[in-house]
């Protein structure tokens, strides 16, 4: 494989509105994520994504632009935004920035223009429809419920919003719009952002014949994954759109995508890929259920480890994925992966080891490095996510309760990862001084950054060894390059492979149980480099781990 400038590299998102308040509103900016740069710099962190701060509502927190040219006041002006550029590249950091572009916000000018005119210049730029018999033309759902066709008043015409309905979805078949992105891009390019993490990008391409699917639900919608299944895939765009901006920057691009087609891999992420990498959400889908997050279930480690290891195989030699356990639309990865009860600080650092010791380019999301975790919200009225509030009342009208209702969104609620960061055990986790925008976690007097940073055995120290053993002169090589071979695959509960490089070897063993075990031994141990537990009892033919022990280790092969 060509090697590439990031490939060594460790990634981290921030939620700028849940980060770091400066000026007491409650809302977290972009003047935070200034100030929070040497703690990005001392754990290790080459790349920061930052969802958006464009001009934006916030009906979906910023994934609904209104100006892609400016900041939203909410997050700053356009100077701060220069200087963080300024700041992160004296310190060697790369910036992304989100490019949300399937869809933009009602309230953006191009949408405005088109309602007023809906068969004008401005209609085109969106997929705009006649009804069918005073219904909307399909029955497709969107992500966040009900039809994805919203009415235009005074008119029998609707438009299309895979999302909400305040995110109309660009009409990217209009030469014209593409044109317009690609300039939006090249302009913060040109501003020296490094790249994108590409929002929602399987979903440019519609299936043009707009025509029903078996309904998958009472409601008789049927869910978009169906349709863009049958849409012929977006190839072709992304790799114009790779062309006329990417490319010219060498820029760095991690992509957004759900059900992509296996055979299609390549495409995305291979030498010539639309994108440098693309995140792997395998184990955030794993469980899923169409009826709802209500009949979602928990993963086992056993499905957890196979399924991280069916990836590590399918990218083998071709390309790289974006490995994380969380992100703003998950829950957090310590509470969905542990088992009820067994949330430790020991079983959080496991979850780490191995998350960066796959192959693959590591993405942290803010918090993750201080084992933050979900959220008991105590009742529906303090979540705020346009996603989780829908998929409560889907599961009321399946017939929760409304307990049974609001503990499978606790569990499963966007809003876990978006609850402000833990900096100190102080007034609102020291996030502001005025009031946090959502609720503060009420754990943060036990889990902080503060407290963390002086610990030498806290779950952000572990982050920090695993990074600096990324980074290290001698285990670089391995770690990022190296081959991935699974070992002790008939045990239960543990994770266990090899990292072989050119030279070295590395031996991952994560014991996923409270319970402790003994495995059969036959290596030379050349060092211990990382270990979640004081010791660890190596003997001639076997090796002792205690529960929810995790090692990395240089071996010798034979
Ligand atoms: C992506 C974003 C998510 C957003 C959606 C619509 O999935 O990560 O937060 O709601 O796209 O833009
Ligand atoms: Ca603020």
């Amino acid at each position: 494989m060509e090697k590439k400038w990031w490939h060594d590299k460790v990634a981290y998102q921030i939620y700028p509105k849940s980060f770091l308040d400066t000026n007491g509103d409650g809302i977290g900016d972009l003047r935070g994520i200034i100030n929070k740069l040497d703690y990005l710099k001392e754990l290790g962190i080459d790349i920061v994504w930052i969802s958006p701060v464009y001009c934006s509502p916030l009906v979906d927190q910023g994934y609904d632009i209104s100006d892609y040219y400016n900041i939203d006041p909410r997050f700053g002006t356009m100077e701060d935004m220069d200087e963080l550029l300024r700041e992160a590249k004296k310190r060697d950091i790369h910036i992304l920035m989100d490019l949300v572009v399937n869809h933009c916000s009602d309230q953006h000018e191009w949408f405005q223009k088109a309602l007023k005119d809906p068969d004008g210049e401005y209609g085109k730029y969106f997929y705009i429809r006649e009804g069918k018999d005073g219904n909307p033309p399909c029955n497709w759902r969107s992500y966040f419920g009900g039809s994805a066709w919203e009415p235009i008043p005074g008119t029998d015409k609707y438009y299309l919003h895979l999302f909400a309905k305040e995110q109309p979805d660009l009409n990217w078949e209009n030469p014209k719009v593409r044109r317009e992105i690609y300039k939006m891009i090249n302009w913060w390019l040109d501003k020296g952002l490094a790249g994108f993490r590409i929002d929602a990008i399987i979903n440019i391409k519609k299936d043009l014949r707009f025509r029903d699917f078996p309904a998958d639900r009472p409601d008789g919608l049927c869910s978009c994954f169906v349709m863009l299944a049958e849409s012929g895939g977006p190839g072709e765009f992304l790799r114009e759109l790779k062309k006329e901006t990417f490319d010219r920057y060498d820029a760095f691009t991690a992509g957004e995508l759900f059900n992509y087609k296996e055979e299609d891999l390549p495409d995305y992420i291979g030498a010539d890929g639309y994108f440098s990498t693309i995140f792997d959400f395998s184990s955030e889908t794993a469980g899923g259920s169409e009826k709802g997050w209500y009949d979602r279930r928990k993963i086992s480690p056993d499905e957890y480890r196979d399924i991280l290891y069916r990836v590590q195989h399918i990218t083998e030699g071709m390309g790289f994925m974006a490995n994380i356990i969380e992100n703003h639309d998950e829950p957090r990865g310590v509470s969905r992966y542990l088992p009820e009860g067994e949330c430790t600080e020991d079983a959080k650092k496991m979850l780490a080891t191995v998350m960066m010791m796959l192959r693959g380019l590591p993405f942290i999301y803010q918090g993750q490095e201080i084992g933050m975790t979900n959220c008991a919200f105590p009742s529906i009225e303090d979540i705020d996510d346009i996603n989780s509030r829908d998929e409560y009342q889907v599961a009321v009208q399946a017939g929760c309760s409304k307990e049974e209702a609001l503990k499978a969104i606790e569990r499963y609620s966007r809003d876990n990862c978006r609850t402000p960061f833990q900096w100190s055990a102080e007034e609102n986790a020291g996030f502001t001084s005025g009031k946090p925008w959502l609720m503060v976690n009420p754990n943060y007097t036990q889990i902080n950054a503060g407290q963390q940073m002086s610990e030498e055995d806290s779950v952000l120290s572990h982050y920090k060894r695993l990074i600096r053993l990324r980074k290290s002169e001698e285990y670089k090589e391995v770690v990022v390059y190296g081959s991935f071979r699974a070992v002790y695959t008939a045990e239960k509960n543990l994770i266990a492979f090899l990292r072989k490089g050119e030279e070295k070897t590395l031996l991952i063993l994560a014991n996923f149980q409270k319970e402790g075990r003994i495995l059969p031994w036959g290596s030379e141990l050349k060092k211990v480099l990382i270990n979640n537990k004081k010791q660890l009892d190596v003997q001639e033919d076997k090796i002792f781990l205690e529960g929810y022990q995790a090692v990395v280790l240089e071996i010798c092969l034979e």
